[in-house]
């Protein structure tokens, strides 16, 4: 799903190489570090007032506790764990020492950071959703802290803004400012897209991208996981699908339990799952482990060896399906699975006697796009449907005036500019993400962020009020072709961090001077928590990168 995308990365790359200078990008007058108002905060809150009041936290006498009054006690485990992570993270990996009570507390020192949780309902061992309640309010003032959200996903992030407070003063002492800050995000759906099948990613490297995310308050992990090349996806029902369909049926698939890791360690930091998996189209792997799946393309008269999408003529095909979904629909615990669809190449189909004589009897003359549509929209999506789950389309399936449910989610990653596609699709009622600004496999030198950040989503042709309720948030897509553990990370951040303020912060926070200043000591704070995030232009950090 690259092919006109690249197109204007071409030009855009030319562009740049005409002097290789660092600020090539839409004639940005030169981005010069000046310290901001709100220090390193990324991405920025919705509301936030830093005073100049600082005060000093020692390792010894802080702690993250729960408020008495808190919905959430000792028994959160999502909770007690976050606590610790941060303290860790404040603290520079300091493993949480004894607190010292009788420590004498300085008048200027912040000793506790107490966390509320003010709805009696926390969602502790629940799982996030679209319509999750993400906001929190944190008062930062001597001697305590208070950090207040309904549920524990606004908690999560909350703790992550307090993180994002402390710094360093000139004698390596932690130092926050006394702050008030109130905040949710301006979108529900904020994602990033990870390729599992082009290039095998370690669980490793996907819980560690899951980490970052968090850092960033994304909050949708979506994951692509199969695809024409590979299938890594073990299958409880269908073991032969990644037993003959992924690069190695051992070293590199996901079992069950790698899985469900994923999903644990994911939920645990506010975030979900959607697992995409793509058809009729972009199945090739699949076509190894499940015979008579695919159609066999003809050349001329006989069949030629090759195979070309799913085959939509087939009851057994159907039969596979549902099986499969159901296995799905248990596995992965979000209320939506992405269901592809994108790419249909319509060549094979044209060459099959059979299909030709379906579509025939289907009335369907000799668009293709009914077939397509058959399966989709007659078949696929009722089975989805039965197993209780939402779904989220490419924008093809659309395009190709398939009659979709009106619940139906779609993803539009094709067109730039005015958005005509997004304003066709919330025109026609569904609920749309948005990925085409966003495809940050596509390289280019200098600061590249600033495009991705200076989008505005809602910023469409004839988008009424109506039109702009329906955009629930964008993703950030990094597909794997040339991607893989060695590269991911450090070509993801902070690239997608532009995007997470963007899909997080208000419409108006787009001063590009005050984003450069705070995202370069957030790109630091990841590498002084050890990732390898790029530099954004020549300069340092207090602590650099020390290697793996
Ligand atoms: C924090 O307070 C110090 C003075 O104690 C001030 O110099 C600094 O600008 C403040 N930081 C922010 C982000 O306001
Ligand atoms: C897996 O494939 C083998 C042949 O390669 C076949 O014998 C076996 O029945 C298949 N298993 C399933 C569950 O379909
Ligand atoms: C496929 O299923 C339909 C309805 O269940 C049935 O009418 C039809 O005969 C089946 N086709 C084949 C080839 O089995």
């Amino acid at each position: 799903m690259n092919s006109l995308l690249g197109f204007t990365f071409i030009l855009l790359a030319l562009g740049s190489c005409r002097g290789l200078q660092d600020n090539d990008v839409d004639e940005e007058p030169e981005l010069v570090f000046q310290p901001s108002k709100y220090g390193s905060l990324w991405p920025l809150p919705q509301n936030v007032q830093i005073s100049d009041v600082s005060l000093k936290l020692s390792s010894s006498s802080f702690s993250i506790t729960d408020a008495k009054e808190s919905g959430a006690g000792a028994s959160c485990g999502l909770l007690q764990l976050a606590y610790k992570r941060y303290y860790e993270y404040i603290f520079g990996g300091a493993k949480k020492q004894k607190v010292n009570r009788n420590a004498r507390a300085g008048p200027t020192d912040l000793l506790e950071l107490q966390v509320w949780i003010t709805s009696p309902d926390s969602e502790c061992d629940g799982y996030p959703s679209v319509s999750s309640d993400e906001s929190y309010e944190l008062t930062v003032d001597q001697p305590i802290a208070v950090l207040k959200a309904p549920k524990v996903w606004g908690a999560l992030h909350g703790l992550e803004t307090f993180s994002q407070l402390v710094y360093e003063d000139e004698y390596g002492t932690k130092t926050i400012n006394s702050t008030v800050i109130s905040d949710f995000p301006r979108f529900p759906h904020r994602g990033i897209l990870l390729d599992t099948s082009r290039h095998f990613l370690p669980v490793k490297v996907i819980l560690t991208n899951l980490e970052i995310m968090a850092m960033n308050k994304f909050n949708v992990f979506h994951w692509h996981i199969v695809d024409d090349p590979s299938f890594p996806y073990l299958s409880r029902t269908f073991p032969n699908l990644s037993q003959k369909g992924a690069y190695h049926p051992y070293t590199h698939v996901y079992t069950p339990a790698d899985v469900k890791m994923v999903i644990e360690f994911a939920r645990l930091r506010g975030i979900r799952v959607v697992s995409e998996f793509d058809t009729p189209g972009h199945t090739q792997s699949w076509g190894k482990g499940q015979t008579d799946l695919l159609t066999p393309c003809y050349s001329g008269s006989t069949p030629s060896g090759t195979f070309g999408p799913v085959n939509p003529i087939l009851n057994s095909t159907y039969e596979f399906m549902t099986q499969f979904f159901k296995e799905i629909s248990e596995v992965f615990p979000d209320a939506y699975i992405h269901l592809g669809g994108d790419e249909v190449s319509f060549a094979c189909w044209q060459s099959n006697p059979d299909i030709q004589k379906f579509m025939e009897q289907q009335g369907f003359g000799k668009d293709y796009r009914k077939l397509e549509s058959f399966y989709i929209q007659n078949r696929l999506l009722d089975i989805v449907a039965a197993t209780n789950k939402g779904y989220i389309i490419w924008q093809e399936v659309f395009d190709n005036g398939v009659k979709l449910k009106p619940d139906t989610v779609v993803h539009v990653w094709i067109g730039s500019g005015s958005n005509s596609e997004i304003s066709k699709v919330t025109a026609a009622g569904y609920t749309t993400i948005l990925s085409a600004p966003w495809y940050l496999d596509y390289i280019s030198i200098g600061q590249d962020w600033l495009n991705y950040y200076k989008v505005e989503p809602l910023n469409f042709n004839a988008g009424t009020e109506e039109q702009k309720k329906l955009v629930i948030g964008g993703e950030a897509c990094m597909w794997g072709e040339y991607v893989d553990a060695t590269n991911l990370t450090p070509r993801l951040w902070p690239r997608a961090s532009a995007v997470a303020e963007r899909l997080w912060s208000a419409k108006e926070v787009t001063d590009t001077g005050d984003a450069f200043s705070r995202l370069s000591l957030h790109r630091c704070r990841l590498v002084e928590r050890g990732i390898p995030a790029e530099p954004l232009t020549p300069s340092f950090c207090l602590h650099e990168y020390k290697g793996i």
